[in-house]
């Protein structure tokens, strides 16, 4: 039997986020985002018709979430202020109940010993912003420094751990490139001003929150995705592979930690055509103002080989034009999401920050899994016995101790979810929590992971 010991104070928790959970309630005086309106004209594109105005309601239930997640072991969380409900509307006015509802939520987290990180946006752009063109628009980075300072202001005594976005590559590749979210749109040069506006936000926030003097730390929540070649000493393949980790990882990898794009980019971008719309004072502003912290999501590799298919021109440029895909005979995968489980990934992309980023202090910030209809797997106890589940955070975290071992500044893990929550277009198809929740009534139930997870963080160790 091996023991895996993690280092002291490691933060043991779950991630989750405001649009996901929170749910609505009449007189919340919530404005509507992006998702609440999409869903409102289109709810055949959600999974069973479930919008996020139902989600876990946490808006009113938070106390005893508060309470399983203590149960759980969590000696810290992550979730996202929703913008739409601090500043609901365009006279920027902010909403008292937002206020309260925040304020009592951090206390009462504080008060159970688990640390609030908070995030400032969690793929929830205020529709009234998207009217005016949303991350497209340099209005919308302008209002987003606004809401920045004024959450800093309201919640910086309480909140110590700030993060300027969630997976700013998903904004870009939903809403811009793959059509998977509002407004379903297919444009690299809308895609490259989008990702350009979010890194510039993210950058106008750290430099706001340190102007701000509080003795907190302010980072970026990436999701990095280890950029395989099909074969490593085939050079046309590796070459494939760094154009994949450029545009999907690097993009906001690099201006984050070290304030400037990458030159493939840039030299793509350039020869394209379709260099964002830029100020003058801006790269200096995303050069002097770049992340304390760096969060990590891990759920998967992208494989890749060199271009073989055609290039599909239907509309314009994309970033397949440079690479294929590659589906690699034999890899393992979750059946539900689609999505390859390689835990290697974990310990390559720790190992990479160690080397190429400074070894800056980070995290792992989300990693779960995702299964469809878990009441199969509910046993006489009335728990799911979640094994799978375990199984895989064990997997994952014998990598990332590896890391650390090898010396990896890595200081928590948090799991992708805490409860049950509703997940953009898939809604509750897959289900991520280490507590379930039942829709009908909102009843929630911890699963056999989440009392794994308790002895791992109250151990600070695991062993098999
Ligand atoms: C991450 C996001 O990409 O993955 C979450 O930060 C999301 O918001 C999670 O819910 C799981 O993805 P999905 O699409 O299976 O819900």
């Amino acid at each position: 039997m091996t023991t895996y010991q993690f280092p002291e104070k490691f933060w043991w928790g779950s991630a989750a986020s405001g649009p996901q959970t929170e749910g609505r309630i009449p007189g919340d005086h919530k404005g509507d985002n992006i998702f609440d309106y999409w869903f409102s004209k289109e709810p055949e594109k959600f999974f069973d018709q479930v919008g996020p105005e139902k989600a876990s309601q946490v808006y009113t239930k938070y106390k005893e979430d508060v309470q399983l997640m203590k149960q759980t072991g969590h000696n810290s969380f992550r979730t996202s202020i929703q913008w739409s409900r601090l500043i609901p509307d365009e006279t920027g006015a902010v909403n008292p109940q937002a206020v309260a509802f925040y304020n009592s939520y951090f206390d009462e987290l504080i008060a159970h010993g688990i640390e609030p990180f908070v995030n400032l946006y969690h793929f929830d752009m205020p529709m009234y912003l998207q009217e005016k063109g949303g991350w497209l628009a340099r209005e919308t980075v302008e209002a987003y420094e606004t809401y920045a300072k004024t959450c800093f202001e309201l919640f910086g005594t309480k909140v110590k751990k700030w993060f300027t976005h969630n997976e700013p590559i998903v904004p870009v590749e939903a809403g811009y490139l793959y059509r998977w979210h509002y407004p379903e749109e297919s444009d690299m040069k809308k895609a490259v001003q989008v990702g350009y506006h979010e890194a510039l936000s993210s950058a106008l926030a750290i430099k706001a929150y340190h102007e701000t003097k509080q003795d907190g730390k302010i980072g970026i929540i990436l999701n990095l995705t280890p950029s395989y070649p099909r074969n490593e000493n085939d050079p046309a393949d590796v070459k494939a592979a760094q154009i994949a980790d450029a545009f999907f990882n690097r993009s906001f990898l690099d201006p984050a930690v070290k304030g400037e794009f990458p030159q493939e980019l840039i030299e793509i971008v350039t020869e394209l055509e379709i260099l964002p719309d830029m100020q003058e004072e801006d790269l200096a502003i995303i050069k002097n103002n770049t992340v304390d912290l760096l969060g990590i999501n891990y759920y998967q590799p992208r494989r890749v080989k060199a271009k073989e298919t055609a290039v599909d021109t239907t509309n314009g440029p994309m970033p397949e034009d440079y690479f294929d895909n590659y589906e690699m005979p034999g890899r393992k995968m979750n059946p539900y999401r689609g999505w390859e489980i390689y835990e290697k990934g974990i310990y390559d992309i720790l190992i990479n920050v160690r080397d190429n980023y400074g070894n800056i202090d980070c995290f792992i910030s989300e990693n779960g899994m995702g299964v469809e209809n878990e009441a199969r797997f509910i046993e006489a106890d009335g728990m799911i016995h979640d094994d799978y589940r375990i199984e895989f955070v064990q997997e994952h975290l014998k990598y990332v101790h590896q890391a650390i071992e090898e010396g990896a500044n890595c200081l928590g893990y948090h799991m992708w979810t805490c409860m049950d929550n509703w997940s953009w277009t898939n809604a509750y198809k897959n289900r991520y929590g280490f507590i379930s929740v039942d829709l009908a009534d909102g009843k929630r139930t911890i699963k056999k992971s989440g009392y794994w997870f308790k002895e791992v963080a109250d151990t600070n160790s695991f062993s098999i």
